[in-house]
């Protein structure tokens, strides 16, 4: 029997803009999928194409038990972390040697399987190695971690990332003029964060930026708003969507002192708040 976790994510800048080539910047967050798998002559029928694809990919067979702290469908890449502790179990339990390369790079070809092509590498990877990577012309690198104190507020609204880009797409094809600067500032943001990230103010001030830009792009929700809106008031350096927008979650960068602040603000405009910071350690035996 064999026991692997791995970490969620969140897009601290640059999420649909990495879609056209764009830099972003992912980070992998605490709440963590915990898997076991254990090798079984029959095993009973498993329920998650993920897990599915991932016995069909490496070739075995065997049992499984999920235990999630991650909530699903809300763009924090619990699909992903299902993906890669899975494959980390599997590659333990029956010893097929894989590197953390190979990790990474089954678990995206099990998510674009049952996405149906659109699912992004960078859920995959960041689940695998953890930490703070940046999106740079389609390849992803891993960054030397920072301590932010992050607090993720859930509008509880559902939304497809599919359809969110799929929408974005169209604007843009329509409307070049208009959307392609939009997607050079959301380039400008992200490429200035880096240089701040040890200036949490202006970093929030860039989240901020960001927020706005995305609802240019038109994937803004008013639960969004709202939680955006309360987090500022609640006392955070800056507060952004995160992921495809439509629903799913914000983030809020925060000062360590006002952290619970923060959240007990989320929770009072009818979000669900979880307080976290980076995951360094990426996929891990558990
Ligand atoms: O909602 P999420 O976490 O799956 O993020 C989607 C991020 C996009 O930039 C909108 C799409 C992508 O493939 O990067």
């Amino acid at each position: 029997m064999a026991t692997w976790s791995a970490p969620g994510k969140v897009f601290l800048f640059g999420e649909h803009a990495v879609v056209y080539g764009k830099p972003g910047i992912a980070m992998a967050i605490k709440p963590r999928v915990s898997v076991t798998v254990r090798k079984v002559r029959n095993p009973s029928k498993i329920n998650s194409p993920y897990i599915e694809n991932c016995f069909e990919l490496t070739g075995v067979t065997g049992s499984v038990y999920i235990h999630s702290q991650l909530p699903s469908s809300s763009g924090l890449g619990s699909s992903a972390a299902v993906t890669v502790a899975t494959l980390s179990a599997i590659n333990d339990e029956f010893n097929l040697s894989l590197e953390k390369k190979d990790i990474a790079d089954i678990a995206y070809q099990v998510e674009k399987k049952v996405q149906r092509g659109r699912a992004s590498p960078t859920d995959t990877f960041v689940s695998t190695y953890g930490g703070l990577i940046l999106i740079k012309d389609n390849k992803r690198r891993i960054l030397p971690p920072e301590n932010f104190n992050i607090v993720i507020g859930n509008t509880l609204v559902s939304h497809k990332t599919s359809e969110l880009v799929e929408m974005v797409g169209e604007f843009r094809r329509t409307n070049p003029l208009v959307v392609d600067p939009i997607l050079n500032a959301i380039e400008a943001v992200t490429i200035r964060s880096m240089h701040n990230f040890n200036n949490l103010k202006v970093l929030g001030r860039y989240m901020d930026v960001n927020h706005s830009l995305l609802e240019a792009l038109g994937v803004g929700h008013p639960a969004l708003t709202r939680l955006v809106n309360a987090a500022r008031s609640g006392g955070a350096y800056g507060a952004k969507m995160t992921g495809a927008g439509g629903g799913g979650c914000m983030i809020a960068l925060c000062p360590k002192r006002s952290k619970s602040r923060v959240a007990a603000a989320i929770e009072a405009a009818d979000g669900k708040a979880i307080i976290t910071t980076i995951d360094t350690e990426g996929a891990r035996r558990e």
